[in-house]
């Protein structure tokens, strides 16, 4: 046998070639030619398998992605919702303020604060607005909120400051179907019967379901709710009975619908009305993209 610098890659794959049948021996140069790439290729392999599904939940994550849920997440990688409340649904005391707590985003206080995506751009780059000092009733130091909102301009990047007023926006209820509409009627029913507590807020989607497929609860448009709902009886179907006869009868997605830890409850007594309602409210979120093409277009 030829000799070869020792401890070298090709030395380990010759002495493991030894194991091999001596056929490969006999034509040295069609062998090396071979183990030069087997170890390349071994290497690729591992980490195919060892990345692949990683990468394949990145992409389907990046595939299924809208700013509500990017904003939703990057609210909570940020620390908004340390001062703001989950979902921004109660903010924290404040001994100094004068409602006596960090406005929360949901329950229609947001109002008295911003009315426009300029005004929430202000408040994610530039914080608290500082507002004049008036004395306290009976002539003491006047009051002074101990939590101040920080600036967050050096910390914000790529597309963070429109995700975050598009949750913001959303989950302040600045985002709405026209009043009266069957899709707002169906929004109403939505949350009446807490779909978004699995959905995801306004329907985005995203929240974990172990087990599944992609990893997590479809949202009400975009591409999963494509792929799940590909006709009306579907949309149906999926309420009523909490499935969907052309997955079940896909061998590869029944089995993971049936392996993953949450399943789509059966609605089985809602009328032929709500079901109307609510896929009046779906065709709302696609056509604008879960409301946020709407509201840009009022600007
Ligand atoms: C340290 C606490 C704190 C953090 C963290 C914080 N805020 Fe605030 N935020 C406040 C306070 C206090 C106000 C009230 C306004 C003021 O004091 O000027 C406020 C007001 C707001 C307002 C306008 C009023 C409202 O609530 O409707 C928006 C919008 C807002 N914050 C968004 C954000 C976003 C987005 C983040 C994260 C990127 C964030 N905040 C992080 C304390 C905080
Ligand atoms: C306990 C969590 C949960 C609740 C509550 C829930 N769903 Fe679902 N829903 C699911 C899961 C899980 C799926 C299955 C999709 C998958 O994983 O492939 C699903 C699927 C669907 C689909 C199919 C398409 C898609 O992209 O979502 C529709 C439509 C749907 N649900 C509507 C509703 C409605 C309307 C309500 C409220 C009346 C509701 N869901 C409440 C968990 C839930």
């Amino acid at each position: 046998m030829q000799s070869w610098p020792a401890g070298s890659r090709t030395q380990i794959v010759l002495d493991l070639a030894s194991l091999v049948p001596s056929a490969h021996r006999e034509n040295p140069l069609a062998f090396r030619r071979f183990t030069r790439w087997l170890l390349p290729g071994l290497a690729l392999l591992l980490a195919a398998t060892v990345a692949g599904p990683w990468l394949f939940q990145v992409y389907w994550g990046r595939r299924s992605s809208n700013p509500v849920r990017r904003g939703i997440a990057r609210a909570q990688a940020l620390g908004c919702t340390s001062c703001h409340g989950h979902l921004g649904s109660s903010g924290v005391k404040d001994p100094g303020a004068e409602s006596l707590e960090v406005p929360a985003w949901s329950g229609g206080m947001s109002m008295m604060y911003v009315r426009n995506d300029a005004d929430i751009h202000r408040y994610i780059l530039e914080g608290s607005v500082p507002t004049l000092e008036r004395p306290a009733e009976g002539g003491g130091p006047p009051p002074r909120p101990a939590v101040a909102m920080p600036s967050f301009r050096s910390v914000l990047s790529g597309s963070d400051l429109d995700d975050l007023t598009a949750a913001f926006r959303l989950l302040a209820g600045m985002v709405t179907p026209p009043e009266g509409s069957p899709a707002a009627l169906g929004r109403e029913l939505a949350r009446q019967w807490q779909c978004f507590s699995c959905h995801g807020p306004g329907g985005s989607g995203g929240l974990p379901n172990p087990g599944s497929f992609a990893g997590f609860i479809p949202g009400w448009y975009g591409p999963d709710f494509g792929d799940l709902v590909r006709t009306r009886g579907e949309f149906n179907d999926w309420i009523l009975k909490g499935r969907n006869q052309r997955l079940d009868a896909n061998p590869l997605a029944a089995r993971f619908l049936s392996r993953q830890r949450i399943q789509m409850p059966a609605y089985a007594r809602f009328a032929a009305t709500d079901l109307d309602h609510l896929w009046a409210y779906t065709r709302w979120l696609e056509q604008t993209a879960g409301g946020v093409r709407s509201e840009e277009e009022k600007h």
